[in-house]
């Protein structure tokens, strides 16, 4: 009842263009993988900040919650609303941010641009480009993908190497409160320190402190030109000698290294006619690309070089530099392919985790023996950002009845969690908590995290309106008080 009021009111504020009933929105109520399934009572499609802020004081008003969803290319279920449950069975709206796509203002002299968060990542890097500059944040969902999804998540992808996270190209935001108010943080200085550096925490927030209506991202100076080299790895324990001869061969040239497996190379081959880009067969490759700041303006001839050495010094055993344009986007097609195959169409323990980058070779091998400990005849699918020390690590049965490993699922999970925690590491590298992980969090932080993490939740948001069920691990830990009223002097119409 409450929620359709709510619903009529919302429909009065936007108009029929802003409101989107249940019966039209199954494609937002579950992931793109299929992983996820949610409920809600339909999505508002606000065209403006005023809009956005009038839309979360009705849901205050009818005790509705929020979730933001931005291109629903997320692989934690963050922004899949979760169905209402005996605790909390409020309704649940979709806030669709996909009106809001304005690129306001691109600002070569400053090096930013200024956009509504529902732009996807390819428009922001389309404008970048068009005015010779690059937005660096970049990943195979890019085509769907929204800044405002990428900023609450703190996405990363393959330019981090060289360019560094979300965060790292944040400057400025503008966000919708719990209660309705605008904070008016949009602003464009590399430098300020005048204070809390609030923009930091709704970066990565997931959407349960606030809603990213609008920010101010850096662009960079567009490399003159870059190349792309594909090389098969000797062993695993090559790897780290090889990104040190990377990152020091020539300095400043590398901007992405990404390790990939022959079980990687096989699949997409057979799955989407991408061509093999070296003959010979290794266990693992790595994909690397160097961009040049000027001259010599082709970096072609420091990445054979890179190659040359790295053969001479034993870490690889074959590569190639891609020469033409169209066998770059071969050798790129495969790596953005591999983000669909990472389960083969079955059953997989899939993990977005990072130690660092120079144990990878140690812990893929701890990894392996731990899963063999466990599951029988297991595959260890891994693939990823591996300057980062960022690995997409999957556990798979191919070809055979998921049933066992699906039943080995929660004990593998923990073991392998507890494995990456040992390497002092995360399992959540940059695709966030969400649904998935946010209970599983509990043992990577300490307590004193766990509850200043609940302290700014409750400060921000003291009715848990926004991405219930999100990221925030779902029982308080024993012994944690939470205040149950506001924080005093704290008002929220
Ligand atoms: C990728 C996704 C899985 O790198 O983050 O393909
Ligand atoms: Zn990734």
């Amino acid at each position: 009842m409450a929620g359709r009021s709510f619903t009529d009111a919302v429909r009065e504020r936007l108009g029929d263009v802003g409101w989107l009933d249940r019966s039209e929105i199954d494609a937002a109520l579950v992931d793109f993988r299929g992983v996820f399934t949610g409920e809600a009572i339909g999505m508002a499609r606000p065209s403006s900040t005023a809009e956005v802020s009038d839309v979360v004081r009705l849901a205050v008003e009818h005790d509705v919650a929020i979730v933001t969803q931005g291109g629903n290319t997320g692989l934690s279920g963050g922004a899949v609303p979760a169905a209402p449950t005996a605790n909390d069975d409020r309704p649940r709206v979709i806030l669709s941010l996909t009106r809001m796509r304005e690129i306001e203002d691109v600002n070569v002299d400053r090096g930013t641009i200024t956009a509504q968060a529902g732009v996807t990542i390819e428009a922001l890097q389309q404008r970048a480009a068009d005015v010779g500059r690059l937005f660096a944040p970049d990943w195979g969902a890019r085509g769907s993908a929204t800044l405002g999804g990428a900023v609450s998540t703190n996405a990363g992808g393959i330019n981090v190497v060289k360019h560094g996270n979300m965060r790292e190209h944040v400057l400025g935001l503008e966000v919708v409160m719990a209660d309705g108010r605008v904070w008016d943080g949009l602003r464009s200085l590399p430098k300020d320190n005048s204070g809390f550096d609030l923009k930091q925490l709704f970066i990565s927030g997931e959407g349960t402190i606030g809603i990213v209506t609008r920010a101010v991202v850096t662009i960079h100076p567009r490399p003159a030109a870059q190349r792309v080299a594909f090389a098969s790895l000797r062993s695993l324990d090559a790897l780290n000698d090889l990104m040190t001869l990377a990152r020091t061969s020539t300095p400043g040239a590398l901007s992405a290294i990404e390790l990939i497996p022959e079980v990687g190379v096989a699949q997409v081959v057979e799955r989407f006619g991408v061509q093999r880009p070296l003959e010979s067969i290794a266990e693992w490759y790595v994909l690397v690309r160097y961009d040049s700041a000027g001259e010599p303006v082709d970096p072609g001839d420091d990445l054979t070089s890179l190659l040359t050495d790295a053969m001479s010094c034993d870490l690889i055993s074959d590569g190639v530099v891609a020469s033409t344009p169209a066998q770059e986007a071969n050798l790129w097609l495969m790596r953005d392919e591999l983000t669909a195959t990472r389960s083969f169409g079955g059953f997989g323990v899939k993990y977005d985790l990072a130690i660092p980058p120079d144990r990878i070779a140690e812990f893929l091998r701890a990894a392996e023996a731990l899963v063999d400990t466990i599951v029988d005849d297991a595959l260890s699918f891994a693939f990823g950002h591996v300057g980062d020390g960022n690995l997409h690590f999957t556990v798979l049965t191919p070809d055979r009845d998921d049933g066992p490993l699906e039943a080995a699922a929660p004990v593998l999970r923990a073991a392998l969690d507890g494995l990456v925690w040992e390497f002092d590491g995360t399992i959540s590298a940059e695709h966030g908590l969400g649904r998935e992980l946010r209970d599983r969090i509990v043992g990577q932080k300490s307590e004193v995290e766990l509850d200043l993490m609940r302290s700014i939740k409750h400060a921000l948001d003291p009715d848990d309106r926004l991405n219930p069920g999100v990221m925030l691990p779902s029982a308080p830990l024993p012994g944690v008080m939470l205040p149950s009223a506001p924080l005093p002097g704290a008002h929220h119409s």
